[in-house]
């Protein structure tokens, strides 16, 4: 199967606040288009599935809304499993692994999605 690999322009820097609401953005994996996301976490940004490693289901209890009150976690709505934003690990919960984490970097502020052979863009 082949595949690209493309740095895609997601967002502007400024849209992503440390600590704050996530920016969505589609993705194709697994050949299904889903639902990912993006935070700001230390100063980096950090994308992820939306997908809840117990059951596979979108985590945000409000659009956008997965950090707990602290800041220091992103929460699974559903049935409260807790994740590292900065690695997408599993920190408590019934949580069953870690969450695909979706590559980024940050050049002149924009931050960018470098896709792979797991995750592609939706136009594809
Ligand atoms: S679906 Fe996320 S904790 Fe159960």
């Amino acid at each position: 199967m082949t595949f690209i690999s493309l740095p895609i322009d997601l967002y502007a820097s400024m849209d992503l606040v440390d600590g704050g609401t996530a920016v969505a953005f589609d993705v194709v994996y697994a050949g299904q288009i889903c639902r990912a996301f993006a935070v700001r976490f230390e100063g980096r940004p950090c994308a992820y599935l939306n997908r809840c490693t117990h059951v596979p289901m979108e985590m945000d209890y409000q659009p956008g809304r997965f950090f707990d009150d602290t800041g220091r976690w992103l929460l699974c709505a559903t049935h409260g499993a807790a994740y590292r934003p900065d690695t997408g690990a599993c920190a408590g919960g019934p949580c069953r692994g870690g969450l695909v984490k979706i590559e980024l970097s940050e050049v002149q502020n924009v931050v960018r999605w470098h896709t792979d052979h797991h995750l592609q863009p939706v136009e594809f």
